[in-house]
């Protein structure tokens, strides 16, 4: 009994000592550890005599109470602290002004590409994605451009070696058409456009031996050259703005048939004529025409059921209409100078 006393009168000169998590998870060890001064006393209890054992059991649950209830309430009041230090200590001042982010912005290119996307799409095209490294087959000749045609000249390109000789560089994205009617099994309708890389073997301020392209294939049950100028007329307005005027001239194309070149009114001098337009007051934008029969027949399509359109245009011409980019290198130049003006520019 006395011990027990004892032991109420230790913890309670204890707990007056806690201020610490350490030293509280201590304390517990010292007290109902193995060898704990609370776990020793009940360890006690069974050598004491029946009469004895009764009193003895109810004061050392009071000091195991006394015990817990004392834990807890240190505990709490530790935990407390310990939360509100951290809290205290993790405190942002959100007045203060924010460390600046250095965005990245949207190159031209991507954005007129996708500006284009946009329109077809919601004129139900589907986009359709070709390979940049091509077959001569897909490239030329089933473009009706035979091997030694003089159409060739015009688009010199990058051509493998040794026994990739027959592949290069597509020169156009009119192989994509090739491709796309090839892998229509059902030979029926296509509605599709093409972005991508092309390549030749071109460089000066307004051709790079790499730029890109969009190709358009339009292929159904009568299709005629007004679908054609119909589409290529809202397209260009759309991207150009209403008041563009759209010219349509003869032309030729070795996979189209008839053919035409299409110009748009000078969005500079408004027609009258200035540097841009070369004083003609049209700038020449896209090529077209509706697919020769026989560029239909040798991707499997019967001429005779089924006509198609297509057109082609560079993207990087329209983005330097859009951005007044005199310099077609400086699209590719990654000068960070040049590329953070866009996002400005959009805004305006
Ligand atoms: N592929 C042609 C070019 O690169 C453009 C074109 C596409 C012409 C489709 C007619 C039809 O010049």
């Amino acid at each position: 009994m006395f011990k027990i006393e004892e032991v109420k009168l230790q913890l309670l000169a204890d707990l007056d000592k806690i201020n610490s998590m350490e030293k509280l998870n201590n304390l517990k060890v010292e007290y109902l550890g193995k060898k704990g001064k609370i776990t020793e006393l009940t360890s006690q209890v069974k050598t004491l005599d029946n009469d004895k054992k009764k009193e003895f059991g109810i004061k050392l649950n009071e000091l195991k109470k006394l015990f817990n209830e004392n834990y807890n309430q240190i505990y709490t009041k530790l935990n407390e602290e310990l939360i509100n230090k951290k809290l205290q200590s993790e405190k942002i001042d959100i007045t203060l002004p924010a460390t600046k982010v250095k965005r990245g912005s949207k190159h031209p290119m991507s954005r007129v590409q996708e500006e284009f996307e946009d329109l077809f799409l919601s004129m139900g095209y589907t986009i359709y994605d070709g390979p940049e490294l091509e077959s001569d087959e897909n490239c030329f000749q089933k473009l009706n451009i035979a091997k030694g045609h003089p159409a060739r000249d015009a688009q010199d390109t990058f051509y493998l070696e040794g026994e990739y000789e027959n592949y290069l560089l597509r020169t156009q994205t009119s192989t994509a058409q090739v491709r796309a009617m090839e892998e229509n099994k059902e030979k029926g309708p296509l509605k599709i456009v093409c972005p991508g890389k092309v390549y030749r073997r071109d460089e000066d301020a307004t051709h790079s031996h790499q730029f890109m392209q969009i190709e358009g294939l339009v292929i159904d049950k009568d299709i005629s050259m007004a679908d054609l100028k119909g589409t290529l007329e809202l397209f260009l307005k759309k991207f150009l703005g209403e008041n563009t005027e759209v010219r349509f001239r003869p032309s030729f194309f070795p996979f189209t048939e008839p053919s035409v070149e299409v110009d748009i009114s000078c969005f500079k001098c408004g027609g009258k004529g200035c540097n841009l337009c070369k004083h003609t007051g049209w700038i020449e934008v896209l090529g077209a025409g509706m697919v020769h029969p026989h560029v239909l027949e040798m991707s499997g399509y019967d001429p005779n059921k089924y006509q198609g359109f297509a057109f082609g245009t560079g993207i990087d011409r329209f983005a330097m209409f859009k951005y007044s980019i005199t310099d077609i290198r400086t699209i590719y130049g990654n000068d960070i100078r040049f590329l953070t003006q866009f996002d400005r520019r959009d805004e305006e």
